[in-house]
Formats: structure tokens, C-alpha cells, sequence
């Protein structure tokens, strides 16, 4: 299936760092398929439902913080986010090796991104009280979620899940972990509302 073509937005949402994330999308197009990287029915629909939705979690984020993104697979949200913000340091920390060497063959050394390391593990695996932000997408229900990315966050940080219409009713499941987990404020935020057709929910999680 062909790739969808760059939108206009998107040089709006990247600026002058657009032609790396053409070329992450060529990548993808290239061997995105071939390697289980992601399925040939969202090569046409790339930019909008994968590149630019992951690009504008980035905003939720302050300047020089470190992100760590957990089961990025083929690099989503992380990819996309380090393009748009050179200022942030990305970790993504994935344990499927055909992915993590993806990732970190190809795609970093391929787009030059020295704000990117790419760490095969488990999220279980990982460092732990260490990043300012834990993100994810599509890797679990939000009950499992925050008991996966919770610990990599140093205290006072924040998760920022990608999630759905249903964000509502897994916030409502997770609030039993809260004290425990030291979930301290729950907030459902919509990123990129004024210039993407289908806007990115996030919930975002402060931790005490
Ligand atoms: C459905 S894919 C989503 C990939 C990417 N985040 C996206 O939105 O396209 C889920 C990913 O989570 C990874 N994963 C599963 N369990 C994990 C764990 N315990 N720690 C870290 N990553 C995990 C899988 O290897 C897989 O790449």
C-alpha cells in the first residue's frame, strides 16, 4: 500500500526538522512491512494517525526534560516527539529485538538524532527513578500501564498515556493504585486540537 503523502501540517508541527521526519516515514515505507514494524494498511494513513499524533505529545513536555518511551515498537510516540524537540532526550525502551535493532541501527544513526538512545528491555527491566516523563502508546490497559511505567519516573514526575475515548473509564480503574503507586492528579488533555482533524488524548499522570 503506498504511503500517504506528507501533509501541510506537518510543516507547521516540525518546522525546519520536517525532512527527518520525511525520512523516518520513508524508513518506515521502506521497511516498515518486511520487518513487522507496522501493518501495510497504516502506511496510507502514516502521517495522520501515527507521525503527527505522536509529534504533539511532545508539547506536554518542558524544555530539557528526559522522556522515557516504553514499547515504542517501531518508534511511536518517542520518534516523533524527539524530531520536533531537540531540546528533549528520548529513551525508548523496547524488548522486541528485531524493533530495538530497528530502531537503533537504522532509524537514530539514519536520521543523525543524538537526542534518542534505544534501550532492548522490558519496561520491568528498565532504570528506575530516573526520568522526568514516561510515555506510551497502545503497550496496555492504564491499570497495568502505571504499574509498568511508574517506577522509571523520578518523583514529582509525570506519565503521559496515549490513550482513547475510553481515558475516562481507565482513569476511573487506575484510581484504586493511586495512593499506593503514589498517583498523585489525573487529567485528561487533548494535544494538537487546533491543527490535527483527530487531536491526541493523553492522560496525564503527576506523580508525588
Ligand atoms: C502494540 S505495540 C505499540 C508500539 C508503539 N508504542 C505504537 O504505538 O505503535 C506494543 C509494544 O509494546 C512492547 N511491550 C510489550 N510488553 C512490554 C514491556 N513489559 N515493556 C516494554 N515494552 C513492552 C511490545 O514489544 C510492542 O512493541
Amino acid at each position: 500500500m503506498d504511503l500517504e503523502k506528507t501533509p501541510e501540517i506537518a510543516k507547521t508541527i516540525f518546522g525546519d526538522r520536517l525532512p527527518l521526519a520525511e525520512k523516518y516515514a520513508a524508513l518506515l515505507g521502506r521497511d516498515g512491512d518486511t520487518l513487522g514494524l507496522i501493518g501495510p494498511r497504516e502506511l496510507p494513513i502514516l502521517w495522520s494517525r501515527h507521525i503527527l499524533n505522536s509529534a504533539v505529545v511532545a508539547d506536554l513536555v518542558e524544555p530539557g526534560e528526559t522522556v522515557a518511551d516504553v514499547g515504542s515498537g517501531a518508534g511511536f510516540p518517542g520518534i516523533p516527539m524527539a524530531i520536533k524537540r531537540p531540546d528533549i532526550q528520548l529513551t525508548l525502551i523496547e524488548p522486541m529485538e528485531r524493533r530495538a535493532n530497528w530502531l537503533a541501527n537504522v532509524v537514530v544513526p539514519d536520521l543523525g538524532l543524538t537526542n534518542v538512545e534505544v534501550l532492548r528491555a522490558r519496561a520491568e527491566e528498565a532504570p528506575v527513578d530516573r526520568y522526568d516523563v514516561v510515555t506510551a502508546r497502545a503497550v496496555s490497559a492504564l491499570p497495568k500501564l502505571v504499574k509498568m511505567l511508574e517506577p522509571l519516573a523520578r518523583k514529582g514526575g509525570k506519565i503521559l498515556a496515549m490513550k482513547g475515548s475510553k481515558a475516562a473509564e481507565e482513569i476511573a480503574e487506575t484510581k484504586p493504585l493511586a495512593s499506593k503507586l503514589g498517583l498523585e492528579t489525573f487529567e485528561i488533555v487533548t494535544v494538537g486540537e487546533n491543527i490535527l482533524q483527530d487531536p491526541t488524548t493523553v492522560v496525564r499522570i503527576g506523580l508525588r
